[in-house]
């Protein structure tokens, strides 16, 4: 059983572009995002998972994208620090979310963080994403706030700009990715990380199957990925397409909806 974080898009909208999927010119339907968003939520409630909400606040349509509001692992939570301003007042809402319930370990990034879209838990280390939103000096920040070893990988193409739309984990010693959306020395880290990785092709990674979430058996990606469904089935997976087209509009999907609480003993 897992236990995630999400926000319901009560005010998703594209109102701002900060990444290439956002058109401000393109209507949006805050209805069917919520509709969708629900779908997803209450898939995670059927496969035996624990869900926790975080109340959503209107002027931040970003919101529904939890997975970049912390870092949470043995109950201690890195809070992010946005690197653009639309988004910095998110940050408030979740170190409120945390101190409420019970975690006592809650700080704020000193260094620019966007939370679990850049920082992948692997086991007992951390693989950590930059190039476009965090600072690689947040990875040594991270490192020393958890304890644990964090491997910075460099993003080099700006439709993958977040670590979790390029790379997901599926176990302590496994992951799949994009290759084409990292640098060549990080590529050939990962490599040497990860020699039996599962490799997604272009057209995958273009429709977002990257950001996916893995609960050790069952993995949830957007739909359209089908190609790389066929491939985590042949490795012994359960991938279970869903249907994110609205919030695809905000250059997100299943991950980015998704903050992972990784708790320790004290947290309700
Ligand atoms: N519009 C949001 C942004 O650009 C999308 C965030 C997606 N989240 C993620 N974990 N990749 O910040």
């Amino acid at each position: 059983m897992r236990h995630y974080l999400m926000v319901r898009p009560a005010y998703f909208d594209v109102e701002y572009s900060i990444n290439p999927w956002m058109d401000p010119a393109k209507p949006t339907d805050t209805g069917l995002a919520i509709a969708q968003w629900e779908w997803l939520r209450d898939l995670y409630l059927d496969l035996g998972h624990r869900v926790e909400l975080l109340d959503p606040e209107p002027g931040l349509p970003d919101m529904v994208y939890a997975a970049n509001g912390a870092t949470v692992v043995g109950g201690r939570a890195l809070v992010a620090r946005f690197r653009h301003r639309f988004r910095r007042p998110e940050s408030a809402a979740y170190a409120e979310w945390f101190a409420r319930h019970g975690y006592r370990d809650v700080r704020q990034a000193q260094w620019v963080n966007e939370g679990e879209g850049d920082f992948l838990v692997a086991g007992s280390r951390i693989l950590a994403g930059s190039g476009f939103r965090t600072d690689p000096r947040a990875h040594r920040e991270a490192a020393e706030f958890f304890g644990l070893p964090v491997v910075g990988l460099t993003l080099t193409d700006p439709r993958h700009y977040h670590l979790d739309t390029a790379l997901a984990v599926l176990a302590d010693d496994l992951v799949v990715y994009w290759p084409e959306a990292f640098t060549e020395d990080s590529r050939r880290q990962l490599e040497q990380l990860y020699p039996d990785a599962v490799l997604a092709g272009a057209a995958d990674a273009a429709a977002f199957g990257l950001n996916a979430v893995c609960d050790g058996r069952h993995v949830v990606l957007p739909q359209a990925a089908t190609r790389l469904a066929a491939q985590l089935r042949e490795r012994g997976f359960e991938p279970i397409g869903v249907d994110l087209s609205e919030l695809l509009k905000g250059g997100g999907s299943v991950k980015c909806c998704t903050l992972e609480l990784r708790n320790g003993g004290e947290q309700q």
